[in-house]
């Protein structure tokens, strides 16, 4: 093929291939068209395409064209025995004889299959070798600038095809999280908010007359100190009630315009003795032109504070807490994010901590972040957190600034 309209086939096939990676969510067609594509245009026998799986560190076969079934099933094809050191240095190497080199890992059955030259081109995303495109020769040829350029920049489209699909995957797991857990916590809230209308109103009553009775005891009498016992602990059930009931956002809130800076320092202001006994120290990170949102201002002041005293009992004594405050790029949502150096959460239980009553606390009720969730949820917001055992917690509170 004269040089021109070699350059033309290459220039065509990139295109095509990188307008597909552009536009199709089916990493698997973009593969399966990749390595036909460029077997043809560089009139190889065939080629494949291997992307690493971290857990078993194994090359996985991904796509491949013109190698047969018995080739392809060979054993798995792992790291160490086909990438070297080389290919973190170079875009491409090439394998001049198969039954020689140590990088081809069955050469007796790539010989028989009439293979005799390799082009492999690492995949590179963010600075380490996520996979391999190879491309096999029935014989020994030589290239010309132009094909390996072509081949690299065609690896290079193959690696974000397969880092785009990775974000994807990540995202909707990470979707398909969230919806279970509001699921969940929207059968607990249901079954709370059922079972505290039930208590509620006894409760009101228990109330009611211990404090009318306790009036007409003589201080003198033994049976003050009882009376007061149970009035106390009546009060006691009545605000996790009242938890119980913010979680199931029976609560609605009383949306004004709100500077959420504020809202965060008052929150703050209530527990600096706190902070100061621990020797914590808090740092605040404020964004000064945040416009006001539409918020129930007391209602947040008591996610903060819950999510202030979780954080300082995390970090139990000597350490640091970070409010950092922020609007999103495109100004539609504030973004609150609270992290401490604590003792961060074991990944089995980051997905009970905003069941109501779960606690790793003596003396916590495991309501705290319930109730934060409620009424976070009650504002079209979202409350996440990203922890680690050991390295601290991080809350993230999203709230939108259009209503
Ligand atoms: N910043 C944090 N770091 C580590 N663990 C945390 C953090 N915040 C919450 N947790 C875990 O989540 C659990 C639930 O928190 P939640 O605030 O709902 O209840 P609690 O703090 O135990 O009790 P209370 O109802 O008194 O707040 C905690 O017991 C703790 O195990
Ligand atoms: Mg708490």
């Amino acid at each position: 093929m004269p040089t021109s309209s070699k350059i033309a086939v290459f220039y065509d096939t990139f295109r095509e291939l990188s307008n597909l990676v552009h536009s199709s969510e089916n990493v698997d067609e973009v593969l399966e068209l990749m390595v036909w594509k460029v077997t043809e245009a560089l009139n190889a026998k065939g080629a494949l395409l291997r992307i690493l799986n971290l857990d078993t560190k194994e090359f996985e076969l991904s796509a491949a064209y013109g190698l047969s079934e018995s080739y392809l099933s060979k054993g798995p094809v792992t790291q160490q025995s086909i990438i070297t050191d080389v290919y973190k240095q170079k875009p491409f190497v090439i394998i001049d004889d198969v039954r020689t080199d140590k990088r081809i890992q069955y050469p007796k059955e790539a010989y028989q299959e009439g293979l005799r030259m390799v082009l492999d081109l690492p995949l590179v995303f963010r600075d380490h070798i996520a996979g391999l495109l190879r491309v096999y020769f029935p014989a020994s040829r030589q290239f010309e600038v132009d094909e390996v350029d072509f081949a690299v920049a065609l690896a290079q489209q193959c690696a974000c095809a397969i880092d785009k699909a990775r974000l994807i995957g990540e995202q909707q797991a990470r979707y398909d999280q969230l919806a279970l857990q509001t699921e969940k916590l929207s059968a607990l809230g249901r079954m709370a908010a059922g079972i505290a209308h039930e208590i509620n109103n006894p409760l009101a009553g228990v109330l009611l007359y211990s404090s009318n009775l306790i009036k007409k005891i003589p201080d003198d009498s033994l049976l003050k100190e009882g009376m007061e016992i149970i009035i106390r602990e009546t009060q006691r059930c009545k605000i996790i009630i009242q938890g119980l009931l913010e979680f199931a956002r029976e609560q609605q809130p009383k949306k004004m315009l709100t500077d959420i800076n504020q809202i965060i320092d008052r929150a703050v202001c209530m527990l600096e003795n706190e902070f100061r006994l621990r020797h914590i120290q808090l740092e605040r990170a404020y964004s000064k032109d945040l416009k006001p949102a539409m918020l129930d201002g007391s209602q947040l002041q008591q996610v903060f504070v819950n999510l202030l005293l979780n954080a300082a009992h995390a970090v139990d004594q000597e350490g640091t807490i970070e409010i950092r405050t922020r609007s999103d790029s495109a100004g539609e949502h504030l973004i609150i994010e609270i992290q401490d150096s604590g003792c961060g959460i074991p990944p089995e239980n980051l997905d009970k901590i905003f069941e109501p009553f779960f606690s790793t606390i003596k003396d916590g009720s495991g309501l705290g972040l319930a109730v934060s969730y409620g009424i976070v949820r009650n504002h079209q917001g979202e409350l996440t957190v990203k922890s680690q055992p050991g390295k601290g917690a991080c809350f993230t509170i999203t709230l939108p600034l259009r209503q």
